[in-house]
This record gives C-alpha cells, structure tokens and sequence, in this order.
C-alpha cells in the first residue's frame, strides 16, 4: 500500500481550492488534480505491507492533534518539478508542531518516511508552465481540526486517495 500523513480538506476548502486550480490552470496550463485528491503532504511513507498499518496507526496516535487555522494565501509554481501550488505565507507555529510531532513518533515506532523537510503546499496543477504572472486569488481561510492517514491506489484513470482514518483535536 501506497500511504502518506496529510491534512484534508473539508468540501467548503476543497471547492475554493478547485477556483485556485482552474485560475492557476489559466496561467499555466498542465494537468489540474482532481479536487477530491487535494491535500497536504505531512509525512509520505511510500509503500508499506498491509501488516504494517495498524503499527502505523498506533504510532500516529501518539501525536497530538490540534485545532490550527491556517490561511492559504500563496500561490506558487516551482520550475524543478513544474508544479503549481497553493501555499501560506505564514506556517502557523503549531502546524510546524504537528508536523514534528507526528515524524517524531514514526521514528519513535521505526516507521520510515520520506525525510525532506515539510513544505506546507497543496499541489494544484503537474507539468505546469511558469506563468508570466500570478492571478490574484482570494484568501482561503481553513480551519484545521486534525490530520489523516491516506491511502494512493493507482487507477486506470489516475491516482485515488483514499482516508484510512483520521485523528481528530
Ligand atoms: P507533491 O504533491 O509535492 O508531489 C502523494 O504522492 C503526496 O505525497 C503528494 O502530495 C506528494 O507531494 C507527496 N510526496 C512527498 N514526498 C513524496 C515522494 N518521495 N514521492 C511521492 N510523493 C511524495
């Protein structure tokens, strides 16, 4: 199984980020994700035994979930792996807690993960052009109240992700 730790958003978030999507998409082309795939990345796993996923859950639930606001204010595009995005120009505090917090106990329990640091984004859009300029687009004001553990199933038709459970503050 395909896994990673996410935020997810709730349907009001994730229809504003489907609006970013489709004005980024204005400027820079490339592949939208679905708006049902949209979240944020805070640990990825990467392919684990089915036999390791309820380790995994006890290990997620030695961190503390938290309620955060989070205001997502920033679009972005990166030319190294031409993805847009929607980004905080403020990574509140107890988000980089979280995130600590949730890493530290899958070390604590030897579940391995992806080491690059977090980068609070959402992906938008995959092989994107860099836009000449960034629409202007309205702030979206999400309040977090926890985090999920999700599973990738790889689809005739493109990826689906899938919440396996969720710890809630
Ligand atoms: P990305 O959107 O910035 O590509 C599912 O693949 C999610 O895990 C994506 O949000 C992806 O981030 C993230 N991710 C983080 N590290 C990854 C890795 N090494 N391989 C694939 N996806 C990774």
């Amino acid at each position: 199984m395909r896994l990673f730790f996410a935020l997810w958003p709730d349907d009001a978030v994730r229809a504003h980020l489907a609006h970013w999507s489709r004005e980024l998409h204005a400027a820079c082309g490339g592949r939208q994700m679905r708006p049902e795939n949209l979240h944020v990345t805070l640990a990825f796993l990467g392919s684990v035994e089915e036999a390791r996923v309820a380790e995994i859950e006890r290990a997620a639930g030695e961190a503390a979930p938290r309620a955060i606001s989070l205001v997502l204010d920033q679009p972005g595009y990166w030319k190294h792996n031409r993805i847009a995005w929607a980004g905080a120009s403020v990574v509140p505090a107890e988000l980089e807690a979280l995130v600590a917090d949730l890493r530290g106990a899958l070390l604590r329990a030897g579940v391995g993960f992806d080491g690059k640091g977090f980068v609070s984004h959402v992906t938008l859009l995959r092989d994107a052009r860099e836009p000449k300029a960034m629409p202007a687009l309205e702030p979206i004001r999400w309040k977090l109240d926890g985090f999920a553990l999700v599973r990738s199933l790889t689809l005739p038709r493109g990826s689906r992700y899938e919440v396996l459970k969720a710890w809630r503050a």
